[in-house]
């Protein structure tokens, strides 16, 4: 799948990991639908030039991703949707029980799971669903999804019980989704990053950002979001490259 005239849907995109890939894929001469909840988003995709737009939208509306979808498809020129990179997540923190004893509020916890597991598979729908319309390119491939999980997937801290289960099944379900979309020839992929100096990071005071920076084997530092971009790029170019979560971690392993 070639970056160049195609169309992407970025989710995410007003900040962070999901404003770098949209900025990367529109350098590479595709043209791309911003989506954010965040209204900083229609200032970003200004900036981008005419091959951007910009849909307001929550991940875990119908609505909201049915618009932005739509919103590519008529980008495109007639040739579909062909790509989405999904970066639109909530980080949170909350342990089982407090320091007072106090049991953990269920509402916070379904509403992370809500927003970074629901919200993928929200878009991972409607964006398949329009991707298989499109006419079939070589090796008859039609579309490519790349998800955002996270290394706490796999190595969860304290107090990520939440965050870390959300992400986890955002890796539990690209294989299943890849074997399923495999007939359309749409792939399907997620990239688990490890620390990223986004405005998400950016809350952490900078005594822990140094902690973590120092527990990265190499190199010794938090990756730039343009670093997760080409990932993503690499993901929509390589067709072999289905059914898979790839860390993006500097070789970091948490505790
Ligand atoms: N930064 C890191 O170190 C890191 C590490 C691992 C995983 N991630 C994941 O990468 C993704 C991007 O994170 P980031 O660091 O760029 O964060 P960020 O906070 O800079 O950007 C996230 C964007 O998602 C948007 N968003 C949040 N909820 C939304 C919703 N319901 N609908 C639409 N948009 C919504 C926000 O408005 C924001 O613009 C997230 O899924 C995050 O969990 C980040």
């Amino acid at each position: 799948m070639q970056v160049k005239d195609n169309t992407f849907l970025i989710t995410g995109a007003a900040s962070g990991l999901g404003a770098a890939t949209a900025e990367r894929l529109v350098a590479g001469g595709g043209r791309v639908v911003l989506c954010d909840l965040s209204d900083v988003v229609e200032a970003h995709a200004k900036t981008l030039g005419e091959h951007a737009r910009a849909v307001r939208g929550d991940v875990t509306s119908g609505d909201d991703i049915q618009a932005a979808v739509d919103a590519a498809v008529e980008l495109s020129d007639g040739r579909g949707l062909a790509g989405v990179v999904h970066c639109a997540g909530v980080v949170s923190v909350a342990k089982l029980v407090d320091r007072e004893g106090n049991p953990a509020d269920l509402d916070a916890y379904a509403r992370t799971v809500q927003i970074n597991l629901v919200g993928t598979f929200n878009v991972m729908r409607l964006a398949a669903a329009a991707m298989a319309k499109n006419v079939p390119g070589e090796d008859g491939e039609r579309g490519v999804i790349v998800n955002t999980a996270s290394i706490a997937a796999f190595d969860g801290q304290v107090g990520q019980c939440a965050y870390s289960a959300s992400k986890a099944g955002v890796v539990g379900m690209s294989l299943p989704a890849a074997r399923e979309l495999s007939r359309h020839g749409v792939r399907v992929m997620a990239i688990a990053p490890g620390v990223f100096e986004t405005p998400m990071m950016s809350e952490i005071p900078d005594e822990a950002a140094e902690a973590l920076a120092a527990a990265v084997p190499f190199p010794k530092r938090l990756g730039k979001p343009d670093e997760f971009a080409r990932l993503a790029e690499q993901i929509i170019i390589n067709s072999m490259l289905n059914g898979e979560t790839i860390r993006l971690d500097g070789g970091i392993r948490m505790q």
